[in-house]
Formats: C-alpha cells, sequence, structure tokens
C-alpha cells in the first residue's frame, strides 16, 4: 500500500492513507469535516470549491490529494484565526455581498488570492476572478474587492 499523503490544513497536519487520486474537495469536507467549501460543479468551471494551496488559490474539485503532499491548504474556516474576519471577509459584510451564499466561500478565497498579488485591482485585474455566481452578484462582489483593497493598503 502506497505511503500516506501528509500535508496541512488550516495549519493543522493531516495525513490521508487512501486513494491519493481522491479529489482534495472530499478529502476538505467528508474527511477533515471542513464544509465550507462548496461543492459546484466538479470540473474546476465555477470556483465554487476555491482554496488556497500554498498561498495561492486553486480549485480544490480538480485537485488531487496526492498532488498537495507536503503543501499547505487553507480554506474559508481557515482564513482568519478564531473569530475573526480576514479584512476581505468584513468587507464582504459591509457591501452585502451575499444573495444565496453558495459561490461565496470561494469568491472570497480567490479575492484574497488576487489582492494578495495585486494591492490595487483594476476592474480589468478584477475580471481575472472566474468564479461564476448564480445570483449575478457580481457588482456587489467588484464592490467589496475594492473596499477591501482600500483597507489593506
Ligand atoms: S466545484 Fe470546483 S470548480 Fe466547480
Ligand atoms: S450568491 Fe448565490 S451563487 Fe453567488
Amino acid at each position: 500500500m502506497a505511503d500516506a499523503v501528509h500535508f496541512w490544513v488550516n495549519d493543522i497536519e493531516h495525513r490521508h492513507a487512501g486513494d491519493p487520486a481522491m479529489p482534495l474537495l472530499w478529502y476538505l469536507r467528508d474527511a477533515a469535516g471542513l464544509t465550507g467549501t462548496k461543492f459546484g460543479c466538479g470540473i474546476g468551471a465555477c470556483g465554487a470549491c476555491t482554496v488556497h494551496v500554498d498561498g495561492r488559490a486553486q480549485r480544490a474539485c480538480v485537485t488531487t490529494v496526492a498532488s498537495i503532499a507536503e503543501r499547505h491548504v487553507t480554506t474559508i474556516e481557515g482564513l482568519a484565526p478564531g473569530d475573526a474576519l480576514h479584512p476581505v471577509q468584513a468587507a464582504w459584510i459591509e457591501v452585502d455581498v451575499p444573495q444565496c451564499g453558495y459561490c461565496q466561500a470561494g469568491q472570497i478565497m480567490a479575492a484574497v488570492d488576487l489582492l494578495r498579488r495585486v494591492p490595487a485591482p483594476s476592474d480589468a485585474d478584477n475580471a481575472t476572478i472566474t468564479n461564476l455566481c448564480r445570483c449575478g452578484m457580481y457588482p456587489r462582489i467588484r464592490d467589496a474587492i475594492r473596499l477591501a483593497a482600500q483597507r489593506l493598503n
């Protein structure tokens, strides 16, 4: 039997001794109990499952557990310590972004990654976030990213 895959999720060590081809999304939701990361399409198209792998946004439904060996995964639950909010989460609440909310964890993870790379993103930069929102909350998502950028700079 293959060795267990060793990695970190929200700074906690994990070992997965099962199928190394298991999608990270299933591991997070079913094995780790971290259900903030959502399943939408399962084919890397919608972004509902966006997490960070070594600080960069990645779609967990098309990421195998084997591919994250010795790497650090952050989910929406680990974005800020304890009950604290990340500035992007705070901006999201202030702008009242969510409608149904289903896509929002993935949107926030994508926005945090963008703001780390581009501190003052333009609308063109915002458009590089390809996460889908079936409720069409794109204008508020852009407003919240702008507000978060002001707070972070
Ligand atoms: S569920 Fe992963 S991109 Fe849609
Ligand atoms: S808020 Fe409903 S899918 Fe985005």
